[in-house]
This record gives C-alpha cells, structure tokens and sequence, in this order.
C-alpha cells in the first residue's frame, strides 16, 4: 500500500513538474549559477532531501532520500557524476529523472549546489571508484552479490562502513544483517549501469551470520516471523544506523528498530549489535546461531535494549 502510494506521488510530482509552468526560469535567466542551483534545489529536490540537504524531506518516501551532508553518494559525488544521477534518476528508487524537466544548465548549477553540502568530502570520480571511508560513515546501496557458493544475490542490499574498518552488509528487502567484513570498503563497479551490476565489497569476512543466509531475529510471541522493512539510514557520531520497521503477516506495524554495531575490545574480539526497540505489540527477539543475545528474549511494549555479540574469525 505505501510503495504504490508513494509511485503515484512521484508521477504526480513529475508530471507536475512537466505540466506546470516553471516561475523559476524567468528569474533564473541571469541569475548567479548558485542562486539557480539554490532555487532549483528548494523547488525540486528539497521535499525528498530537505532544505538543508539532510535527507529530512517532507515527503513520506518508501526508502530514505540521500543526506548530501552525510556523503550518501553511492554514484560519485563529482559535480559530473551528480548531474548524471539528477538527470537519468535511479531506477527502483524514488529518485526520479529529471532530464526533461530541467534543462542542462540547471541541473549543473543544481548538481554544484547538492554537491556544496558535503564540504569535506573526498572526490570520487569514475576512474577511481574506491569509495574510502574517513572521518564518517559511508553508506553504499546496491546489489549485495553472492557472498559464497551456497549464497544468493540480493537485489536490494546495502553496506555501512564505519571509520573504523568495518563494514556490515545488509540485505534491505526484509532487513537482516548478513556479513561484517574488516578492511577495505566497496569499490562501485556500476558506474554506467546505475545500481545494475553488484557492488564490488573489499572488505575480508570476519563475520558470516548464520553462514550468510540468516532467519529473522523477530518473531511475533507465537513464533510467526516478522518482515523488517527499511526505514532509513543514520549516523551516529562514528557509527552508521540503521533503522527498521517490523510488521506482522497482516501488515500491522508491531515495531520500529534502530541498530548499530561496533567493535568491542577485550580479550575475544566481539562484534557488538546495538538493538533499540519500539514495540507496540510484544515480540520476541531470537538469537541467531552463533551469537549471544544479552536480556530477555520476550521484548515488551515500550522501548527496551538488546546487545548481541557476534564472534570474529579473529582480526588479524
Ligand atoms: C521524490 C523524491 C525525490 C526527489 C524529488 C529527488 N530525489 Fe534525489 N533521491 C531520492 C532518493 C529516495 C534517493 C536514494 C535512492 C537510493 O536509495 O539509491 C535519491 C538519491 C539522490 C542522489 C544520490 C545518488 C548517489 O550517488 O547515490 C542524488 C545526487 C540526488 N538524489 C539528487 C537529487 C536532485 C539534484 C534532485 C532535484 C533536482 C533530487 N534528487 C530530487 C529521492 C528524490
């Protein structure tokens, strides 16, 4: 219901766009690139990405909207590569194209504008698709490939590194972490493809959840699985979160879910999941073999904490 609520918004907003007169071209006409790309941006964009650029719109998306603050460039953040993705969109997504809607001035000032709000960002380009994580987390989405021989490719999948040099690997269609990798990040192989070849992930394994095919951690209190559904991506000082709503076969919203994980040092070397619940209608949280849930299995109406630990294959 809500993903096809959403198509027909974006239509309505293109077709919008297509239809309606463009007040903003008769001022733009000798404006300076900046104020245009500005105008552009509050006009077209601002409703998905916000006005300041955090991904915060007012429009109710299916799937987050990019925070330009936060380098969500998974195609390149050059003002080149940013034009690309403005003008042909991303298929599968809400991004819509914007080739005829704009003319190709303005989606160059307007591509320098979004690409103006991530002042610290490395510049990516096409010949040097290693996406290098620094002083935040990145988050790339794309095709999550096979990760071993009994494995499969997922679709829709998405990877958080985090400064510290771990990566976790999620498939988004029902949202389940997969993999935690150490190391390098993912190098984007599908430039001219837009998300239509698997992502590249650099990262050596160090942890395979449940041989890399896991159940869901939540069920209802009669044990039917829950679906997890992506809500949006977040970060938290040098920590990206994910967030997750949880709804049961009829479709009820029983949960929302934000999760992070970190390295935990000590003795053993311990990958940490940081699990914050808001429940509505009481589940249970399962442990997945292989880690230790910490607290109660039975999780009750209202906010609660879980940790879980995942054993390393040892970092060396
Ligand atoms: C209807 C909502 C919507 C509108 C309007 C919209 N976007 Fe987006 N945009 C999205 C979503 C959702 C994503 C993330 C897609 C994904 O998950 O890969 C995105 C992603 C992007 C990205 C990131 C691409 C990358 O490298 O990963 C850029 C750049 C972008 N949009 C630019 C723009 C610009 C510029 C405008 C206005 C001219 C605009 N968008 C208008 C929804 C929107």
């Amino acid at each position: 219901m809500k993903p096809i609520a959403f198509a027909t918004l974006s239509l309505v907003l293109i077709a919008g766009c297509n239809d309606a007169p463009q007040p903003q071209e008769i001022a733009v006409v000798n404006a300076p690139t900046e104020q245009t790309g500005k105008n552009t941006y509050l006009m077209y964009c601002a409703q998905c990405h916000g006005a300041s650029g955090d991904g915060k719109g007012s429009l109710q998306l299916d799937r987050p909207a990019r925070s330009f603050i936060d380098s969500g460039f998974s195609f390149g953040n050059t003002v080149h590569a940013i034009s690309k993705t403005t003008s042909s969109g991303i298929p599968g997504t809400p991004m819509p194209p914007f080739s005829d809607v704009l003319t190709k001035t303005q989606i160059e000032s307007v591509a320098t504008y979004v690409r103006s709000f991530a002042k610290t960002l490395k510049e990516v380009t096409a010949s040097e698709t290693e996406m290098i994580v620094e002083e935040r987390p990145i988050v790339a989405r794309g095709m999550i490939p096979p990760i071993n021989d009994v494995c499969v490719l997922h679709p829709r999948g998405l990877i958080i590194g985090n400064p510290d040099g771990f990566s976790y690997e999620y498939r988004v269609d029902d949202v389940r972490l997969l993999a935690i990798r150490q190391g390098r990040f993912v190098e984007r192989a599908d430039w001219g493809a837009r998300g239509g070849s698997p992502l590249t992930i650099l990262g050596k394994i160090s942890v395979l959840v449940e041989n890399g095919n896991p159940n869901s951690m939540f069920t209802t209190q009669d044990g039917d699985p829950l679906r997890a559904q992506l809500a949006s991506t977040n970060t938290l000082n040098e920590y990206g979160i994910i967030r997750y709503d949880l709804f049961d076969k009829d479709n009820n919203r029983v949960a929302s879910v934000e999760e992070f994980c970190k390295p935990t040092t000590g003795a053993r070397a311990l990958i940490e999941q940081i699990i914050v619940l808001n429940v509505s209608t009481p589940i249970k949280m399962n442990a997945l073999q292989g880690t230790v849930l910490e607290g109660e299995t039975n999780i009750p109406v209202g906010t609660s904490t879980r940790n879980i630990f995942h054993a390393t294959r040892g970092i060396q």
